[in-house]
């Protein structure tokens, strides 16, 4: 059991393989967290808390004379809102009298066997070989009707823990929860930094890391998706800690709307660290027996730095959140059609490019943005889910037999989200849309968004999307959403349900891709929020690979790539070779560059292959035999960064095969200088009691001389070329 319940059921110690989570329900029937960090027993380590009366800080009336229990200084699961706590809360309620406040005692827990789920909202889940386990805590709000579950979910050998929350109203009167977090936890001692992932359109998940002091470290989104410019994925990590070093915790939200994540210390030097929806725009009103659900957070701990971090979290996605045929079964090599053409195609260029990609080993044609409605360009159209037969000359199964008969799978693009105004959908029915009345909304991409929350709007789209594949017999399709949203308003919602818009929004989305994916089994999903503005581990529930970034360019992906890693298993990156100069950035890197970084993600190419001069041709075919060589290593394999951006001039990072047997290191030459230094890299994960030999040199070394010693390259890189160094076992 990997979840100890002691002192007649009021300690709470759970134990992964590599790490323990302690709470401890006081006499006070307070909360209370004691511990989250490397494996130990399960003594109860309340005694580690020392209370003096601070001063201004409260004290319960439970506390008596005693000055020195206060909810301002206690390291809490549930820190009190409104009634003497003064740092951040993570459960607000508004009753029905107007007053502010939520005070929960514990009342009694639970362990089940099996992971828990949450309601309409991704979650990991149990597979035949391996289950979770499950503590459910009940707590009740002092003086109202209200009750709080929280949910504790432990994966023992990933070293996860999840926790998840449900409010219950079980009073008489409606109340208004102005703000769940689905944690917070509040670190007895120790100096930390936050690392995060932040950036903008086409440049996303660049790393940064911040001390977190008394000042507060807070990141989010609310922008209605998980957002491009912050990943609902943070680590609190001891100061300094790097790859294979320091203690940190990872917490990553499996949720793809707004959300805030924060950490700050309090006067005593605790570090209280938090994570859910984001309270702006956020009010959710219960009425008597109604309940809300917080997404689901996954925690991990690693004592020794950021690589084992993960790959606890890139096989816990992996294997307990990303779902469908293509889990595991090797995803066909795609080209997709949107930078080779963007909407300036016919039937005849999309089969020229499908056909001589097939010539040269593609397997999936994907077609992209333009085949339906009125849509030349990206003013019009969106919501009009009809194949423009004109442009295709002939219907959507016509042109799916020619490319499969070309033996390759076919692939297709939806905005099923979105709606212009310019369409016949919105001339229909502009109250689908999202729209405050007596406001002009705000237009992005010149589009407009539909209101997810209306199942009418999702029956609409289920029905369109399932038909055209199913008539075409689709192989795979990817699913865009191109702008932030705003103008929250949706008509259907009563004046007091008005702030539930934004979250009813990303049920909304969910159940449609739910039942979308029901009805099309088979389907690969490829997620997309104009490459990387919903790239999350709740959109990993439905599609195991999301395309990473807009921004193909080789040399701009090192970063996103390396950023995308620290969570998102490679496997859900999806990566493309495109044309030079690149679209994006004008850089021209070499073909072979291009191949080399996009082979550690989903890979495939984004350009019109009969434009290509024949060597690059040949270098395609090399390209898509490499992508399968090294698919258990890039797909399944161990991940090491072995260089960070901007540190070296070069980026280096390396894939173990699960069994030690083979590796790959990447290595890009990012900067050219003058008499130009070694290139020397660090090598990791090899056996060391197993022999390999180099295949760039010949040398054989033990896997413990590699891993120590690293390797020195015995050439001179030009700047943007690039090396695959593969290592054997002998
Ligand atoms: C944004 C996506 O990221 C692109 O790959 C492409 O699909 C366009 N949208 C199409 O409008």
């Amino acid at each position: 059991m990997a979840i100890k319940v002691s002192e007649n059921g009021r300690l709470f110690t759970l134990q992964t393989k590599d790490s323990s989570y302690q709470m401890f329900a006081d006499s006070r029937n307070v909360l209370l967290h004691l511990y989250y960090g490397k494996k130990i027993g399960e003594e109860n380590l309340s005694d580690l808390i020392f209370c003096t009366d601070m001063g201004f800080s409260g004290n319960p009336e439970e506390a008596g004379s005693d000055r020195s229990y206060s909810l301002d200084t206690l390291p809490q699961e549930v820190p009190s809102s409104g009634v003497g706590d003064y740092r951040d809360d993570m459960v607000r309620i508004r009753h029905a009298d107007g007053s502010c406040a939520a005070d929960f005692r514990f009342v009694s827990a639970e362990v089940q066997d099996g992971s828990y789920r949450v309601p309409g909202m991704p979650a990991l889940y149990d597979t035949q070989d391996e289950k979770g386990e499950t503590l459910v805590i009940t707590m009740k709000e002092k003086a109202s009707d209200v009750m709080l579950k929280l949910f504790y979910g432990v994966f023992e050998n990933q070293n996860v823990i999840t926790r998840a929350a449900r409010l219950e109203n079980h009073g008489s009167s409606a109340i208004a929860l102005e703000k769940m977090l689905s944690f917070s936890m509040d670190v007895l001692f120790g100096d930390y930094e936050m690392v995060y992932f932040a950036g903008r359109h086409a440049m996303e998940r660049t790393m940064e890391r911040i001390p977190v002091q008394r000042a507060k470290v807070e990141i989010g989104s609310i922008r209605g998706t998980s957002s491009h410019h912050y990943n609902p994925a943070v680590i609190l990590c001891e100061e300094g800690a790097g790859e294979e070093y320091g203690a940190c915790i990872g917490a990553c939200l499996a949720y793809s709307g707004n959300f805030v994540a924060a950490a700050q210390k309090d006067q005593k030097n605790q570090t209280r660290f938090q994570m859910g929806i984001h309270p702006t725009q956020f009010c959710f009103r219960l009425e008597e027996g109604e309940a809300f659900d917080t997404p689901q957070v996954i925690l991990s701990y690693s004592g020794s730095g950021f690589a084992v971090l993960s790959h606890q979290y890139h096989e816990i996605i992996r294997e307990h959140m990303c779902r469908g045929a293509y889990k595991h079964a090797r995803r066909p090599i795609l080209i997709n059609n949107w930078e080779a053409t963007y909407f300036d195609f016919n039937e005849e260029k999309i089969l020229k490019i499908a056909k001589q990609a097939s010539e040269l080993g593609i397997e999936m044609l994907v077609l992209d943005d333009g085949w339906f409605g009125k849509r030349d360009d990206d003013n019009s159209g969106l919501g009009d889910w009809y194949v423009n037969e004109k442009k295709m000359n002939g219907t959507m199964a016509q042109l799916s037999s020619k490319i499969h008969a070309l033996g390759m799978k076919f692939g297709l693009w939806f905005e099923p989200e979105m709606i212009s105004e310019d369409s016949d959908l919105y001339r229909t029915h502009p109250e689908w849309a999202l729209q405050i009345p007596g406001r002009v909304p705000n237009r992005g991409r010149n589009q407009l968004v539909l209101d997810m929350s209306r199942e009418d709007v999702r029956e609409y789209l289920l029905e369109r999307m399932t038909t055209i594949v199913r008539e075409a017999s689709i192989d795979y399709v990817k699913w865009d959403m191109n702008r932030s949203l705003s103008d929250g308003f949706s008509c259907l919602l009563s004046p007091e349900k008005g702030g539930e818009v934004y979250h009813r929004f990303v049920l909304g989305v969910y159940d449609l891709l739910e039942r979308f994916l029901a009805a099309c089994p088979n389907l690969l999903l490829e997620g997309c929020s104009g490459g990387g503005g919903r790239f999350d581990a709740g959109m990993m529930y439905y599609s195991p690979q999301i395309w990473c970034s807009d921004n193909t360019d080789a040399i701009n992906r090192l970063s996103i790539q390396y950023g995308s890693s620290f969570f998102y298993p490679i496997s859900t990156v999806g990566a493309h070779v495109s044309v030079c100069p690149n679209h994006q950035t004008a850089r021209t890197t070499p073909f072979e560059t291009r191949g080399n970084v996009a082979l550690s993600g989903s890979f495939g190419y984004e350009m019109d292959l009969n434009k290509i001069p024949d060597e690059e041709k040949e270098m395609v075919k090399v390209q898509v035999a490499a992508m399968k060589n090294y698919y258990d290593l890039t797909h399944e394999g161990l991940y090491y960064r072995l260089s960070a951006p901007g540190k070296k001039d070069f980026m280096a990072w390396e894939f173990v095969a699960k069994d030690q047997s083979r590796a790959l290191i990447t290595l890009v030459k990012t900067d050219a200088q003058g008499n130009p230094l070694p290139v020397h890299t660090k090598i990791c994960g090899l056996n060391p009691g197993k022999q390999y030999q180099c295949k760039l040199n010949g040398r054989v070394a033990s896997g413990e001389t590699w891993n120590h010693a690293g390797f020195t390259l015995h050439q001179t890189l030009r700047e943007y070329d690039s090396l695959l160094i593969e290592f054997a076992e002998v």
